[in-house]
C-alpha cells in the first residue's frame, strides 16, 4: 500500500480529537485517601480508573472535588501500585451498576459485586446509582397501609405504601432483629437491604438469622465498615437504585438500610478528606446535602412505591443528636426502640409514646385510629405514674387512664410483645387492637358505674375514682418501661 501522508494526518487529528484522550490525565499528589489529578478533564461524580492498564489493575476512583486546577479522586478500591504520574482514564459515566431480576435472592458489595459465592451475576440492564426523586407533582398520594407483620407497628405506627419512616435505637437494642422480621412478613413484594458500615461479622448473622426464607425476594447490598468511605457510601445509592428499578417495574419495593448513621459518617470522611469545613458534631455540611438526595428517592410513582426504612443510631439515647435531627427533619415518620425496653425483655422493643407515624390519619380507619388513642392515653398515664407504681406508692384512683392500664397490662404486653418468629397480619392486629380497647373500656365503664365520676377532658375516658388502694403494679410491666 503506497504512502498516504494525508490520510496519516488525518488519523492523527482524529485521534487528538478523541474526547478519552484528550481528557486523561496523570496522578500529582496523593494526600491520604485523596488522590490529586492534573490535566484531567471530568465532571463531579464521574467515574476514572487510576492506574496504567500495561501493569495490572487499575483502581476505579470517584470525581469528589477540584482544588487549584486539579481534580480530587477518591478511590473505590485499595490504593496499591499508584505513584506520581500514573494515568487516569474517565470513563464519561458516573457510577452505574447492572439490575435486573436475576438480583433476587443475591448479596452484592456496594459496587454491585457479588459476596455470596453465587457465582457471577449476570448483566443486566445499566443504571445510575444517582438519580433525582420522583417528581413531586406526578407522586401518587400515599393512601394504603403496607403490613409490616409487626402488631406494634401495623396499629399504632402504621406505615403507609410508599412512606419513609426512620427507626431511632441506640445500639443492640434489636434493630436487625426488627427489620429481618418485617422483611420476612411484610406484604411488599420485594426487599431491599442496604448495609451500611455494619461489622463483617453481623453480615451473615443477618442474613441466616433475621432474613432466613426472606432472602429469595430481596437483594441485599453491603459495605462492611473496612471498605473505603465511598463505597459505604455508593452501597446506599446502589441498594436505592435497585430498589428504584423495581419500583419502575411496577412492585412495591422495602427499602431499609441500615444505617443512615454510618452512610452519613462515610460522607463526613470524605468531606474532612476534601478540605470541608466541619460543622455540627464534626459532620460537614455536604452531609446534610446529601441526605435528602439519599432519603427523597423512596417513596411512590404512578409506577410502583418504595417504602422506606432507615435505622439511625442514637448514641447514649441521645435523640437530638444533627444526623437524627436532621433524619427526622426528612423522612415521614419515626419509630424509637428503646435500651429500658429491650433490658426489661420487651421485644420488639418499640417505644410507642415516642414514635410517631405522619401518615396514621391517611392509611388506617378512624375506628383503628381511634382505639389506638385510647391505648395510647392509658399507656401515656401509666408512665407519668410508673415511678409511684414502682415503689408502691400509687393511690388507686388517683389517675382512672392509670387504673386502666394497671388492670390490663398483661393484655398490653400479650399485644405489644411479639415473638421474631410469630408474624400477624395487619387486619389480624386491627382486631387484636379492638378487642383490646373494648376490654379496657369495659374496665373503665366498670369503675366508672361503681364511682359515678365525671369523664376525663384527654380522652372522653371515665373520670377519677374514689376507690382506695395500691395495688403496686409488677415492677415488671415493660411497656411502658
Ligand atoms: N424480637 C426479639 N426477640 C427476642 N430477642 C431479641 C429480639 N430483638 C432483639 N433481640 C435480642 O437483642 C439482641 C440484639 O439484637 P439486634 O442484633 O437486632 O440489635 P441491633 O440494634 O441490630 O444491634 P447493633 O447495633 O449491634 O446492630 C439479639 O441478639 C437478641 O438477643
Ligand atoms: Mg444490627
Amino acid at each position: 500500500m503506497p504512502f498516504d501522508p494525508a490520510g496519516l494526518l488525518r488519523a492523527h487529528a482524529a485521534l487528538r480529537q478523541r474526547e478519552l484522550i484528550q481528557r486523561r490525565g496523570r496522578v500529582g499528589d496523593v494526600i491520604g485517601l485523596i488522590i490529586e489529578a492534573t490535566g484531567l478533564e471530568a465532571e463531579i461524580g464521574e467515574l476514572c480508573w487510576v492506574g496504567d492498564p500495561r501493569r495490572g489493575a487499575r483502581v476505579p476512583t470517584e470525581v469528589v472535588g477540584f482544588r487549584s486546577g486539579r481534580t480530587l479522586l477518591m478511590p473505590l478500591g485499595e490504593l496499591g501500585g499508584i505513584g506520581p504520574g500514573t494515568p487516569v482514564e474517565p470513563t464519561g459515566s458516573p457510577f452505574r451498576v447492572t439490575v435486573g431480576p436475576q438480583l433476587l435472592g443475591r448479596v452484592i458489595d456496594g459496587l454491585g459485586n457479588p459476596l455470596d459465592g453465587g457465582g457471577p451475576i449476570a448483566t443486566g440492564m445499566w443504571r445510575s446509582t444517582t438519580a433525582p426523586p420522583p417528581d413531586a407533582f406526578t407522586r401518587p398520594r400515599i393512601r394504603d397501609r403496607v403490613g409490616l407483620g409487626v402488631r406494634a407497628l401495623d396499629t399504632l405506627v402504621p406505615c403507609g405504601r410508599g412512606q419513609r419512616l426512620g427507626i431511632f435505637a441506640g445500639s443492640g437494642v434489636g434493630k436487625s432483629s426488627l427489620l429481618g422480621m418485617i422483611a420476612r412478613y411484610t406484604t411488599a413484594q420485594v426487599n431491599v437491604i442496604g448495609l451500611v458500615g455494619e461489622r463483617g461479622r453481623e453480615v451473615r448473622e443477618f442474613i441466616e438469622r433475621d432474613l432466613g426464607d426472606a432472602l429469595e425476594h430481596s437483594v441485599v447490598v453491603v459495605a462492611t465498615s473496612d471498605q473505603p468511605a465511598l463505597v459505604r457510601i455508593r452501597a446506599a445509592f446502589t441498594a436505592t437504585a435497585i430498589a428504584e428499578y423495581f419500583r419502575d417495574e411496577g412492585s412495591d419495593v422495602m427499602l431499609m438500610m441500615d444505617s443512615v448513621t454510618r452512610f452519613a459518617m462515610a460522607q463526613r470522611e470524605v468531606g474532612l478528606a476534601i478540605g470541608e469545613p466541619p460543622a455540627t458534631r464534626g459532620y460537614t455540611p455536604s452531609v446534610f446535602a446529601l441526605l435528602p438526595r439519599l432519603l427523597e428517592r423512596a417513596g411512590t410513582s404512578p409506577d410502583g412505591s418504595i417504602t422506606g426504612l432507615y435505622t439511625v443510631l442514637v448514641d447514649g439515647d441521645d435523640m437530638n443528636e444533627p444526623i437524627a435531627d436532621a433524619v427526622r427533619s426528612i423522612l415521614d415518620g419515626h419509630v424509637v426502640l428503646t435500651r429500658a425496653l429491650a433490658h426489661a425483655g420487651h421485644y420488639p422493643a418499640i417505644d410507642v409514646l415516642q414514635s410517631v407515624s405522619r401518615l396514621i390519619t391517611e392509611i388506617i380507619t378512624p375506628e383503628i385510629q381511634r382505639a389506638g388513642q385510647h391505648v395510647r392515653s392509658a399507656m401515656a398515664a401509666y408512665r407519668d405514674k410508673e415511678d409511684l407504681i414502682s415503689i408502691g406508692a400509687y393511690q388507686r384512683g388517683t389517675d382512672p387512664l392509670a387504673d386502666v392500664a394497671i388492670d390490663n397490662r398483661l393484655a398490653l404486653n400479650e399485644f405489644l410483645r411479639q415473638a421474631v418468629d410469630d408474624p400477624t397480619a395487619a387486619q389480624q392486629a386491627d382486631a387484636m387492637l379492638l378487642e383490646l380497647d373494648a376490654a379496657m373500656g369495659g374496665s373503665a365503664r366498670a369503675q366508672q358505674s361503681t364511682t359515678e365520676a365525671p369523664p376525663a377532658a384527654e380522652t372522653g375516658e371515665p373520670g377519677e375514682t374514689a376507690a382506695a388502694g395500691t395495688p403496686g403494679a409488677s415492677p415488671e410491666l415493660s411497656l411502658v418501661a
